[in-house]
């Protein structure tokens, strides 16, 4: 269409332009099935994707997307089984016409080597799209062991993601399987009413920072029945979320659920608010459920219920964490993120290490409101009991919980 606009000749180019409509849609009506009481499906396939694994297949996808995007009838864009599609960095963006569906049945993969990149970016990017399904059988397999060693070595300051959703209202991710991100697997930022339902998670569990979920500034958001085995963290919580219900995971290997983390250096004020994480499993990872803060920020987190979890051979099954420092050299600072209502109910299993619980709070900022419940954790191997450690926490116990747990007045 664009060359035929670029002729000039005005006379000639709408009569040839609605010619050219109307043969695209024969088209893609032709090549993609209309179901019963569903919208157009767009198959990649009538777009010229190659599905061969080998051909970069991205600007196909994209194409695909942007008229499944244009369709006010609740379209489908279409990636079959069978097959295996090469992308490179896919925008998918919005607005749409309507709620929108990508069925990922066949798989995708990235690169096989580092691919070009200058900034932060994803392999999958969806962008302002409201009312995406996102569906299927298929596996996107990042393929990140290149990046991994490269990063490690310190050559690579930028990776991509694997699959980002930002500025969405109401997302759905069900069923897929994401592998090998060469940084965290899905990420949702700035995002309202998400579910992840029945979503797999695999990379190995030295990968660096492979997150399998992570949010930021989103809110009302459900994760559940997912298997999460990575590197870093199964599912992260970060700055300005709140309503976010976590149920029925297997995280591990991987370094837990966690909250943060929070009060970083260019966090102003931080806000995580109402987190539940119930009825999930923690195999061999290096937290079970985490906060974590940097000293010195500003801003609160509260209101935190985690119930129903089942440890093993977990390194610290409860953590509270306001001196978070990865690197280790942080000077003492003042103040920092409020931590309050936190609720540990009904948590059991065993401990890798004997201090299983671990809340650790600053002098300036201590945290409020901890309650532990029927908390029976042992140490895995040992006849030894448990221990816990308690700094400037305020907050009670009932029930049968071990480690033994005690607050000091503050
Ligand atoms: C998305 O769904 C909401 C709620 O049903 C609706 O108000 C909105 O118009 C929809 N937007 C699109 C682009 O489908
Ligand atoms: C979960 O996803 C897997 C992989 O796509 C699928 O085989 C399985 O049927 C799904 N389970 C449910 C309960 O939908
Ligand atoms: C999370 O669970 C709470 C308590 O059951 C419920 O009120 C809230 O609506 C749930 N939120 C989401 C996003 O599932
Ligand atoms: C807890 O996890 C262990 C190890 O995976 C498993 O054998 C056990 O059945 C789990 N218990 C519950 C109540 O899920
Ligand atoms: C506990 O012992 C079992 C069996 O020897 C071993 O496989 C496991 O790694 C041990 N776990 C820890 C945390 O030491």
């Amino acid at each position: 269409m664009r060359a035929a606009a670029g002729h000039g000749a005005s006379f000639l180019a709408l009569p040839l332009l609605l010619l050219l409509v109307v043969s695209a849609e024969a088209r893609s009506a032709a090549a993609a099935g209309r179901r019963k009481g569903e919208g157009t499906r767009y198959s990649v396939m009538a777009f010229h994707a190659a599905g061969d694994g080998k051909t970069d297949d991205s600007k196909a996808f994209e194409e695909t997307w942007d008229s499944a995007c244009r369709d006010s009838g609740g379209a489908t864009v279409y990636v079959p089984e069978g097959r295996t599609f090469l992308l490179g960095e896919t925008k998918l963006q919005g607005p749409c016409k309507s709620p929108i569906t990508m069925q990922v049945d066949g798989d995708i993969v990235a690169p096989s080597s580092i691919w070009g990149l200058k900034s932060l970016t994803s392999l999958l990017a969806f962008y302002r799209v409201d009312n995406l399904t996102v569906d299927g059988s298929g596996q996107i397999d990042g393929r990140g062991a290149p990046w991994w060693d490269c990063y490690n070595k310190k050559k690579c300051h930028y990776r991509p993601q694997l699959v980002s959703f930002s500025f969405c209202n109401g997302l759905r991710v069900t069923n897929i399987r994401l592998k090998d991100s060469a940084d965290k697997h899905m990420s949702v930022f700035e995002c309202s009413q998400v579910q992840v339902h029945n979503v797999t998670v695999v990379a190995p569990r030295d990968s660096p920072n492979t997150d399998g979920i992570t949010m930021g500034a989103s809110d009302h958001v459900r994760i559940s029945s997912c298997n999460i085995h990575s590197g870093d963290d199964c599912v992260s919580i970060l700055t300005g979320t709140t309503d976010v219900n976590v149920t029925d995971v297997m995280c591990g290997p991987g370094h837990g659920i966690s909250v943060g983390s929070l009060g970083g250096a260019g966090e102003k004020q931080t806000m995580v608010e109402r987190i539940t994480v119930s009825n999930c499993n923690f195999f061999n990872t290096m937290t079970g459920v985490r906060i974590k803060s940097w000293q010195g920020g500003r801003g609160k987190a509260n209101t935190f219920l985690f119930t129903d979890l089942n440890m093993t051979e977990v390194r610290y099954p409860i953590y509270i964490d306001q001196f978070y420092c990865p690197q280790g050299n942080c000077p003492e600072r003042e103040g920092g993120v409020a931590i309050t209502d936190a609720r540990f109910i009904n948590i059991r299993g065993t401990s890798s290490e004997q201090e299983a619980i671990q809340i650790l709070c600053s002098k300036s900022v201590p945290c409020h409101g901890i309650f532990l419940h029927n908390v029976d954790l042992s140490w895995a191997n040992h006849t030894a009991p448990t221990k816990a450690k308690i700094l400037n926490a305020q907050g009670r116990v009932a029930g049968k919980v071990k480690p033994q747990v005690r607050f000091r007045g503050l």
